[in-house]
């Protein structure tokens, strides 16, 4: 039964809050533990975690350690508070296990999030990734200053920073993303990082399932040159299949993201190549059942993330995946 179903998507979307507090309120759910992963002194009981966007300020991120995730991802986080897009934001197709969004980063703000992961207990089960990215109202030449603001705010209280500049949803944000403007963005932000009160914090980088595999490749270059940690692949996409209920504009996830998640994550895998070392790769995208987990994992993914998933079959999805795994 998934009651949530029969609601208008952006009803659901609004009291999906609400009812993971109260279903998290029954449950005492300590980290499940399969496939366990040490990686820079960060230890993971298991490789899946919630992705960027469940949890836009760290509000939640008790509750969701109450399903049992092996990590868990915030924000993005801005460096202001921002409302959502005007207009529609979020729809569904149960049909095709797909989410479309056009959210464009709503969220309370650093300082708030800074709260939020400030009040939690000090023994922590899982790491905890935060995801950054710049204001709405912030050109693009300026980028760098907001995502310098996050990390110095956040700075001691995040596992791991995540570079968003893939979504499709804050215009040109994906701009810097191109290569001839990547070198200069992201080493703005490695240089604001190593300068910060927590130099060793590692960064991923999180990739557009949308560019073609040549700016890929170049893109993954540049980033490993400019010393990144590691990628996470992928956003959402603007592609749309033959006959896709959905407008042009905003993010599509969940089952069409698929088979492009894989393929970049292959891709990204031949580009590291030997150079891979320690670099860390998370896959994301269209992953919604435990086989789709494997099959990442067994791609050479390090961990894998699920959002649209989530929205479908709700968060005891966790338990799911590891009961696969330990009866594999
Ligand atoms: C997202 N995603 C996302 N990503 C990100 O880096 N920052 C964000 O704020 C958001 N927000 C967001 C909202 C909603 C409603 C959705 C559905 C998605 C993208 C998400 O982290 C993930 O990369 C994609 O959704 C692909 O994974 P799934 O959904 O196919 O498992």
């Amino acid at each position: 039964m998934k009651p949530w179903l029969l609601l208008p998507p952006q009803v659901a979307h609004q009291l999906a809050p609400l009812g993971l507090q109260l279903a998290a309120a029954f449950r005492d759910q300590p980290t499940y533990t399969w496939r366990p992963f040490t990686w820079r002194g960060l230890r993971f009981c298991n490789r899946l975690g919630t992705a960027g966007g469940v949890d836009k300020d760290g509000e939640l991120i008790e509750e969701w350690w109450k399903f049992g995730p092996g990590f868990v991802e915030i924000g993005t986080v801005t460096p202001l508070a921002q409302g959502p897009n005007e207009g529609k934001i979020i729809d569904r197709d149960v049909k095709d296990g797909a989410v479309w969004n056009r959210l464009g980063f709503p969220g309370r703000g650093a300082w708030v999030a800074k709260e939020n992961l400030r009040d939690l207990p000090i023994l922590k089960p899982t790491p905890i990734f935060v995801n950054i990215g710049k204001n709405r109202e912030t050109p693009n030449d300026l980028a760098v200053r907001d995502y310098a603001q996050c990390i110095s705010i956040l700075a001691g209280l995040a596992d791991v920073f995540v570079v968003n500049i893939s979504s499709p949803n804050t215009q040109g944000l994906r701009e810097l993303l191109q290569p001839k403007n990547l070198h200069r963005f992201l080493g703005g932000v490695l240089a604001a990082k190593n300068k910060s009160s927590s130099p060793y914090t590692p960064i991923l980088l999180k990739l557009s399932p949308d560019l073609d595999d040549d700016e890929l490749r170049t893109i993954v270059e540049i980033a490993c040159e400019l010393g990144i940690d590691g990628f996470i692949a992928t956003n959402t996409t603007l592609a749309r299949d033959h006959g896709s209920p959905f407008p042009p504009e905003g993010g599509v996830s969940g089952r069409p993201l698929g088979a492009r998640s894989m393929a970049v994550l292959k891709i990204l895998l031949q580009t590291l190549g030997t150079a891979k070392g320690d670099k860390l790769v998370v896959s994301a995208g269209g992953v919604m059942t435990p086989d789709d987990v494997k099959a990442r994992l067994d791609a050479g993914a390090d961990l894998v993330q699920v959002y649209s998933t989530l929205i479908f079959e709700g968060p005891t999805f966790f338990e799911r995946v590891c009961h696969a795994m330990l009866t594999d």
